[in-house]
């Protein structure tokens, strides 16, 4: 199945070969004409994890069955799009959107250590070309939270060569895959941990400690002291690390084939101090779920703003969300004016164009999201019209898929996938946010 890496020829290679002994080959070696970014973006989030389904070689498919376990339940073949990505594709195209934000999983290009497969890196070829077929810029994420077993094994981000091994699986793929990706982040949410660090509330201890005794089985079981699992790791080992990998992965994926922007993604939610010392209070809490992220993001070409809710701390820390105020499934407040606030904040602090690459809600009530989705256009819009260099919105997710840890429960999709079949139905907010898109890419006369 998988081929060491000296031994692989690249796509390219094979079409030339194929086209200098058949003329028909060089025909149906066209390339697809490739979706530029010259518009405003409008498209759909989705990771591989969470909705390819199947990931075995995956750090996070190992934890999901393992006992204890902090995760729900197993992603299993999650919403199979591994093998029915056209399907998506067609329902992101057919739903007007330009633009496809995916993920490239690692554990499945290089599922043993310097192993590449050539099987997985057509199949993402094929997306690929896909997105271009229907008009689609693929926006590529790297590394959307899961790694490689093996490289959980051997400490996983906490060890400083973390970074080269992911630095070489992104040089890898982008020697193969360059040529058709219309923009890449590195890191999904890189800040991610370091946010985690700022909400000791948000985790129960016995939460905490499940987690905990996961890990400790992971290593057991594995023979593996180093076990880490970026989502459960140590943020202050792992940080550094991965500034490092990023780095290095900007210098590969800039070493080409491809000529696109490569920028990072952030969690960003408002952050609002509470009580006499509320300034000092958000700007040490900024201080801290930022770290050096936002000097990654000006060495970057772009920047991905991810935002949820608003997060509110007093001097003790973070406060429970005000009384009476509308929930989400995830928990968390239902406050989509926290995307006007994080863009507004981006966009101080980050002189590089900013997307908003991920925003979305949790509910079964898709009115909400409707109303969630009429409340982002209008922050977007009034972003733009303060001068504010906002180029996409990119809602999470295309489908209903594997929230993490709270396995299937949280449902962020525009699409509903039946966990038996996998038929997918479109729920009215998806043909709401394509009709949205549609209106605002119809060419002015
Ligand atoms: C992550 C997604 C996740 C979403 C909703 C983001 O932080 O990038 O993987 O599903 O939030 O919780």
């Amino acid at each position: 199945m998988t081929r060491d890496a000296t031994f692989a020829p690249t796509r390219r290679a094979v079409t030339a070969a194929l086209a200098g002994l058949l003329p028909a080959a060089r025909l149906l070696a066209a390339p697809a004409p490739r979706a530029e970014q010259t518009d405003f973006l409008w498209g759909t989030a989705i990771s591989g994890h969470q909705s390819e389904g199947g990931n075995v070689h995956s750090d996070a498919w190992f934890l999901e069955n393992l006992t204890p376990t902090a995760f729900a339940e197993p992603s299993g073949d999650a919403c199979d799009s591994y093998h029915r990505y056209a399907q998506d594709l067609d329902i992101a195209a057919a739903l007007g959107l330009n633009c496809y934000r995916f993920g490239i999983e690692w554990s499945r290009i290089e599922p043993e250590p310097g192993r590449f497969s050539v099987a997985a890196l057509d199949h993402y070829e094929r997306v690929l070309e896909g997105c271009h077929q229907r008009g689609l810029l693929p926006m590529v994420t790297f590394n959307h939270f899961t790694v490689p077993l093996w490289f959980a094994d051997r400490g996983g981000y906490e060890v400083a060569d973390g970074a080269d091994l992911f630095a070489r699986f992104v040089e890898r793929t982008t020697r193969t895959l360059g040529a058709l990706i219309g923009m890449a982040t590195t890191f999904n949410e890189a800040n991610i941990l370091l946010l985690r660090k700022a909400l000791p509330r948000f985790a129960t201890d016995a939460a905490a400690a499940n987690a905990r005794a996961m890990i400790e089985t992971a290593r057991r079981k594995r023979g593996a002291p180093l076990f880490s699992s970026y989502l459960f790791g140590d943020p202050d080992r792992i940080d550094p690390v991965l500034r490092d990998a990023h780095a290095k992965a900007y210098r590969a994926i800039k070493a080409g084939p491809g000529d696109f922007p490569v920028g990072l993604t952030l969690s960003m939610q408002q952050i609002d101090g509470v009580g006499p010392n509320a300034d000092r209070i958000r700007t040490d809490v900024e201080k801290l779920i930022y770290g050096e992220w936002i000097d990654a993001a000006n060495q970057s070409d772009f920047v991905g703003v991810q935002t949820y809710s608003r997060l509110r701390f007093d001097d003790r820390g973070l406060m429970p969300s005000p009384t009476g105020a509308e929930l989400t499934a995830m928990g968390y407040e239902y406050y989509p004016a926290a995307v006007g606030a994080t863009l507004r904040y981006a966009a101080r602090h980050i002189r590089k164009p900013v997307y908003l690459t991920e925003t979305g809600i949790g509910t079964d009530d898709d009115r909400r999201r409707i109303a969630f989705i009429d409340a982002t256009v209008n922050e977007v819009r009034a972003c733009i019209a303060d001068g504010i260099d906002v180029k996409g919105y990119i809602y999470w997710s295309l489908l209903d898929n594997f929230e993490w840890t709270r396995g299937y429960g949280p449902r962020f999709g525009l699409v509903d996938v039946d966990r038996e079949t996998f038929v997918r139905t479109l729920k009215p907010s998806a043909r709401h946010f394509g009709a949205i898109a549609r209106q605002a890419r119809r060419p002015v006369k």
